[in-house]
């Protein structure tokens, strides 16, 4: 008899707090130890000259989200969206189980559930997107559920589906503070977009290009502002998603520097692409590719973003992975968003290259260290969402969710290589350094060097613990 399943053997383990070199061993789907000399095993894998870091948790994606009806639906399920995952060396996806309004919450959290189970490559949580606040969901609802380990919420404050008006947004508040969920809230003002759109649309401006100036910084900055301020007034954390660039992030950093629960998350397309992208249909042919909420802005942007990443605004980087095709009558082409951007399907597919490019440009471009790096795409995620620590680090009792990764292979990103079922990829001919080599699923090796090894059913739902980052200030706890 072995002394362990699996060794990894000669990599250089990579923490959110050290970078030491160490064998890492595995019994029974979870690390063991970790050191030199460790003892005798059933399989070894050679390391040497690999980073060997936690496996990735993106927490910001959408599998097989119900669409309104009579739009396009999402490119990915779970079994697609997840084998792209782990091909791109994430080990966990937070999804999101939406509310259709005037739907039971724990109905619509099963209805997910039917479309994840057996079909996921990677473990798996979801988020609650509550869309409709009755005095049942916030009584009755969301406690149980939160009790059940769907710890974290999602509040829109735009997309005629989903917003919620102020008093709704507070309610939410109030009922997560009370159950210690952590709400997430996407800060994009209802109003001011449909202004926007109204007057853009008046003046023959319907390109998808449109899209970015239909809902400018100033339209996220008001409305993290807004949610900022509500939730101050509550005593509740918020993590403020998607952050595209300096006008919502300064938001953010006010409110941390006032010493208020105010997280912040931000995404790969405010790093890697710009409103220039989005030059549309009748300004060349790819516009609608680029569409995602909120849009890509502008390389000034970048910086922005680079800056709340050093300086510690932002928390976790995730790819917002929302994934539409672009041919077809089905896809971002549909036939009505060749009428308006409004008809564009908002968002991108990405879980894939979130971490080749953070890294590339992050890391290989010397912005981070390789520590921030497993922080803001691994550990940070499974601190904020209740998963440490069973995920998140490369340490004894951790689950052996790893990633080799080679830091100085160069590759460039093209739709051949990725595993996802969308059919294209808004990074397509983007040139990173950095690249996961082998990806491992709780000991066992789920994708080497681009092929899939594991199989749709290995990953499993996640019930979550309470965020240690949410509930009320110890001020009135
Ligand atoms: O455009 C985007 N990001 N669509 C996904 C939905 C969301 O708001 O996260
Ligand atoms: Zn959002
Ligand atoms: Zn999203
Ligand atoms: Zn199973």
């Amino acid at each position: 008899m072995a002394d362990f399943d699996l060794l990894i053997r000669g990599g250089t383990c990579v923490t959110a707090a050290d970078t030491f070199r160490a064998d890492v061993a595995i019994r029974g789907g979870r690390i063991v130890a970790t050191g030199e000399n460790l003892g005798s095993a059933d399989k070894v894998i050679d390391a040497s000259g690999m980073l060997v870091m936690p496996g990735g948790i993106d927490s910001h994606v959408h599998l097989a989200q119900h669409s309104a009806p009579g739009t396009p639906q999402m490119a990915d399920g779970f079994e697609s969206g997840t084998r792209s995952a782990i091909a791109g060396g994430t080990t966990t996806v937070l999804s999101f189980a939406v509310q259709p309004r005037g739907a039971g919450l724990r109905e619509s959290v099963m209805a997910y559930h039917g479309k994840a189970e057996g079909q996921s490559f990677c473990d798996y949580g979801f988020h609650l997107i509550i869309t409709d606040p009755s005095p049942n969901v916030l009584g009755q609802e969301l406690p149980s559920l939160v009790g059940d380990g769907y710890t974290s919420f999602k509040v829109f404050m735009t997309y005629d589906d989903m917003v919620l008006n102020d008093r709704q947004l507070l309610d939410v508040f109030d009922c997560a503070r009370g159950c210690g969920a952590l709400v997430m809230v996407h800060c994009e003002g209802y109003d001011a977009i449909r202004y926007m759109t109204e007057k853009l649309e008046r003046a023959g401006k319907t390109a998808p290009y449109y899209h970015g100036e239909s809902r400018p910084q100033v339209v996220e900055r008001e409305a993290a502002h807004r949610a900022i301020s509500h939730a101050e007034l509550v005593d509740v954390p918020i993590m403020i998603v998607h952050v595209s660039g300096r006008e919502a992030m300064e938001q953010i950093r006010w409110a941390q520097q006032k010493g208020l629960k105010v997280y912040g998350e931000t995404c790969t397309q405010y790093i890697a692409l710009t409103a220039e992208d989005m030059k549309g249909f009748n300004m060349d042919e790819t516009g609608g590719k680029y569409v995602c909420s909120p849009p890509p802005r502008d390389r000034a942007s970048w910086d922005a973003i680079w800056e709340g990443i050093r300086g510690g605004v932002f928390q976790t980087f995730s790819s917002d992975h929302c994934p539409f095709f672009w041919e077809g009558t089905e896809g971002k082409q549909n036939p009505k968003a060749k009428t308006s951007f409004r008809w564009v399907p908002n968002g991108i597919p990405g879980v894939e290259n979130r971490m080749q490019v953070f890294f590339s440009k992050g890391v290989s471009e010397g912005r981070i260290s390789l520590n921030e790096f497993v922080a803001l795409t691994s550990t940070n995620h499974a601190k904020m969402y209740g998963l440490y620590p069973r995920k998140g680090s490369i340490a004894p009792g951790f689950d052996a969710d790893i990633v080799l990764w080679d830091a100085n292979r160069e590759e460039t990103i093209s739709q051949s290589l990725m595993h996802h079922a969308a059919d294209y990829t808004p990074y397509e001919g983007l040139r990173v350094k950095g690249w996961p080599v082998m990806t491992l699923l709780g000991g066992k090796v789920v994708c080497d060097d681009g092929r899939i090894l594991g199989r749709p059913g290995d990953g499993h739902f996640l019930p979550r613990a309470l965020s240690p980052f949410a509930g009320p200030s110890a001020r009135q706890r």
